[in-house]
């Protein structure tokens, strides 16, 4: 099986690199040889690589800077997925979509199923919406264009909310975070994992065209925080952990509006794929275990 993943320099991208499976072929794209904005570059390396699968992992996933670059997270987001599903199409590949939680407004106050109506809230989540309505527009229900949406992704290396907390435990005695959103975070361990067992079990069976994966179990930020501070500091990554205010989203105005309960139903796809969910702080624990030191 041969696989184009974009994004290898992201976050994700690099947990999927260190987690390949035996016997895959990987061509792995990050900026400097695939610019997703521009969706001839797209079109261009299917026909060149003629891929089994494009993992497209890479994405703008700047949310409050988006609210100010809307085209490009629009060109990055929706355009790239649609010009894969449309080069696909046409060659006989198929195309597993990275989306996110953020395609919904998070007013519901349960977890989110799958085949749920999106309604972002902010650019990011619109134009993640689009990508993911412009795979399902050029595949139809022919099963290969799929789309795995997760949320609070945090992995060992990258830029995420695990790594910046780890940090600020060290350098400050007090941290206000916001209590008040509700979600899962996400190793890139574990979804790593999930994006190869969906390859894997896609050639020979029917998956779902839309699938969710989070870690097990609900978190608001402030939770992340304070479990930030314990595991740290179990781990001899901390000497003492910051003491932890719980704050509110108005107490932390940002660009772009968050949905305030976007936890994602894993259920299905975690029987699909055979999988059993971890609990965050296990996979947290994980993550901040193989996060380097500075
Ligand atoms: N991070 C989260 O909390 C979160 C939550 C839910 C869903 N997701 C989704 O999960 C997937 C993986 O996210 P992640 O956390 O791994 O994100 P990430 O660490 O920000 O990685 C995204 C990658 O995309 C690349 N990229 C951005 N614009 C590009 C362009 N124009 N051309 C080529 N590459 C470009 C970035 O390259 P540079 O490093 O050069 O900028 C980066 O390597 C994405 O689909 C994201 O939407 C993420």
């Amino acid at each position: 099986m041969k696989v184009l993943l974009t994004g290898a320099g992201g976050q994700l991208g690099q947990a999927l690199i260190a987690s390949v499976p035996d016997g895959l072929e990987l061509v792995a794209t990050s900026r400097q040889d695939l610019d997703l904005a521009d969706p001839e570059a797209c079109r261009t390396a299917v026909e060149q690589h003629q891929p089994d699968w494009v993992l497209n992992a890479g994405a703008y996933t700047a949310v409050d800077k988006a609210e100010s670059e809307s085209a490009l997270a629009h060109a990055v987001n929706a355009g790239a997925p649609e010009a894969f599903a449309r080069a696909l199409d046409q060659q006989g590949g198929r195309l597993l979509q990275i989306s996110t939680d953020f395609v919904f407004n998070g007013t519901q106050g349960r977890p989110y199923q799958p085949m749920q109506a999106r309604d972002p809230l902010g650019v990011y989540g619109a134009s993640k919406a689009a990508g993911e309505a412009a795979v399902q527009s050029v595949f139809g229900t022919s099963g290969r264009g799929l789309i795995l949406r997760t949320s609070w992704v945090i992995g060992p290396v990258g830029k995420n909310f695990a790594l910046t907390m780890l940090r600020l435990h060290r350098e400050r005695d007090q941290l206000g975070v916001v209590a008040d959103q509700v979600g899962c975070p996400t190793s890139t361990l574990t979804l790593a994992q999930a994006c190869w067992r969906t390859l894997q079990i896609a050639g020979g069976s029917e998956l779902p065209a839309v699938m969710h994966w989070s870690d097990a179990g609900a978190a608001s930020w402030y939770d992340v925080a304070v479990a930030v501070g314990r595991i740290g500091a179990e781990l001899g990554l901390i000497d003492m952990p910051a003491e932890v205010q719980p704050i509110t989203t108005a107490d932390y105005p940002t660009p772009a509006e968050r949905p305030a309960y976007s936890l994602l139903d894993s259920t299905s796809t975690r029987t699909a794929l055979q999988l059993s969910g971890q609990h965050w702080q296990h996979a947290l624990k994980d993550v901040l275990q193989q996060a380097k030191t500075p």
